[in-house]
């Protein structure tokens, strides 16, 4: 089953599916899960600097030996040494994962970069690495509405995603920026997208899920994808067991969720907010 791919603001598109190096897999040695994943046919591969190991993400990448224009490779910046550029940022990445380019290259938060005026200096770093051709496509995560607007204000390209905390237990609270970024053709890619089974496992959800899991012959985290998937939203997860990567792709083949399926797990996550990364994002 291959994975089906969205069109960003800049023209390129994006896999609506990616393998993540972080959270599970942060700080380790990731050649053999990322090697996994690309041997079980995901093409898109979600690294940061923060995460510790894009050099094993880059040893994967090398190992699989893939044409380079079938791999979709992300990483982030979290901050700068005092005096560093983007560029030379990046360049200290590209180094580490042995590519020329990446796909996509992110601010991680804007909260290493608050101080006044830094945040637009940065993203016009963002925009040199574009022109250089070191990063194809350039894009944000974490940002709030305000963070839009510090950087939309000088901007030469548009941020193209927002990698951000995205389940039925914050979209809720999202909508505002959800609609924002609709506006702005700004796609919303998401993370800790199976929080509603992995975190908060007896929530309201809970009889939704398993409800709806057996109405289409799938698992809760299968609902949880295609509630996303049909959301429009690019999903970042990741997995340190080989056969639940087989589970996540095995989503595409199950029947879709109704519009009143979708509803009713719109309406059982809006009666918990549980937010577990950037609590930044509380405030919009
Ligand atoms: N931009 C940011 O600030 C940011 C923040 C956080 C994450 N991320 C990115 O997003 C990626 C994914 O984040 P996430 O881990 O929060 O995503 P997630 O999709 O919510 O969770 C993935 C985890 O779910 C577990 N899981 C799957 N099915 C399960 C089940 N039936 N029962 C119990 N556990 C189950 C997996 O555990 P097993 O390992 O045991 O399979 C896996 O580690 C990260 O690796 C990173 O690339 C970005």
């Amino acid at each position: 089953m291959s994975i089906p791919v969205f069109k960003l603001l800049d023209g390129t598109t994006i896999p609506q599916l990616a393998f993540g190096t972080g959270t599970a897999l942060y700080q380790k040695n990731v050649v053999e899960p990322v090697l996994a994943a690309i041997k079980a046919n995901y093409t898109h591969i979600d690294a940061a600097q923060v995460y510790g190991n894009e050099d094993s993400v880059g040893d994967a990448i090398a190992q699989a030996g893939l044409p380079r224009d079938q791999l979709y490779v992300t990483t982030k910046v979290v901050k700068l040494d005092p005096g560093e550029t983007v560029t030379q940022s990046i360049k200290g990445s590209l180094a580490k994962l042995k590519l020329d380019y990446v796909d996509l290259f992110l601010i991680h938060s804007p909260t290493g970069f608050e101080a006044p005026g830094r945040l637009e200096e940065v993203w016009q770093g963002l925009e040199e690495v574009k022109d250089k051709g070191l990063a194809k496509s350039i894009g944000v995560s974490n940002f709030r509405i305000k963070d839009f607007h510090r950087v939309l204000k000088i901007a030469k390209y548009k941020p193209v995603v927002n990698q951000i905390e995205f389940h039925p237990y914050v979209y809720k609270q999202l909508l505002p920026l959800l609609k924002f970024q609709e506006e702005h053709g700004i796609l919303t890619e998401s993370f800790g997208g199976l929080t509603p089974v992995t975190k908060k496992p007896d929530g309201p959800l809970s009889p939704v899920l398993k409800e709806l899991a057996k109405k289409i012959g799938g698992t809760e985290v299968q609902v949880l994808l295609k509630w996303q998937e049909q959301k429009g939203i690019v999903d970042v997860t990741t997995t340190t067991k080989v056969e639940r990567l087989n589970e996540y792709l095995g989503a595409y083949s199950l029947p879709n969720l109704s519009d009143a399926d979708i509803k009713a797990i719109d309406d059982a996550g809006a009666k918990l907010h549980s937010r577990h990364f950037a609590r930044h994002m509380d405030e919009l």
